[in-house]
């Protein structure tokens, strides 16, 4: 069931909606649904995430119902179903790494940011969370950060706050 722990209004621009069009238009007549994914992640791209209000106005624009926005948003991972740091830190919390120290880099990420896991820090900068294997067994415990998925391996509390202390200077760039 879709939790709703946050919801945010959106309007989709002119040039967004330019840009659905031009998704529904790669499939056939009366099969526009076959778009979902590709919106939804213009829309999260856009937004930084996906609310409800999003969703639904999504399914209006396809002609589906806000059912099968849902169904699709929630299965997936990289869709983000309420506001994300700049930087998500997903760490692997499958047994392998958890072997090799992964709880441990958890509650290190929990003290050093200051934020439970799918919480923001307070400078929109970063939040972090557990997730399932992401193929890097023998280099674990292990983190991924999206939209890029670059990985960082063999993490010890040292190697995670250099990599925060670089996120937050590359952010200072940007
Ligand atoms: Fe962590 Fe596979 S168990 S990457």
């Amino acid at each position: 069931m879709l939790s709703v722990q946050e919801n945010m209004t959106v309007e989709f621009s002119a040039s967004l909606l330019e840009k659905f069009a031009e998704v529904v238009s790669r499939y056939p007549e009366a099969r526009q649904k076959s778009a979902l994914l590709p919106i939804l992640h213009l829309v999260q791209a856009e937004f930084g995430w996906l609310s409800v209000d999003a969703m639904d106005k999504v399914a209006t624009y396809l002609h589906i119902k806000p059912i099968e926005v849902y169904e699709v948003a929630t299965f997936y991972t990289m869709f983000f179903l309420q506001p994300k740091g700049k930087y998500v830190l997903e760490i692997c919390r499958t047994g392998p790494c958890c072997l090799v120290g992964a709880e441990q880099i958890m509650k290190h990420l929990e003290d050093r940011l200051g934020v439970k896991e799918g919480e923001v820090t307070a400078d929109g900068l970063f939040s972090w969370r557990g997730v399932e294997c992401v193929a890097a067994c023998g280099f674990g415990p292990v983190l991924q950060i999206g939209p890029e998925y670059t990985f960082y391996e063999n993490l010890t509390e040292e190697s995670v706050d250099k990599l925060i202390e670089e996120l937050k200077q590359k952010a200072q760039t940007k």
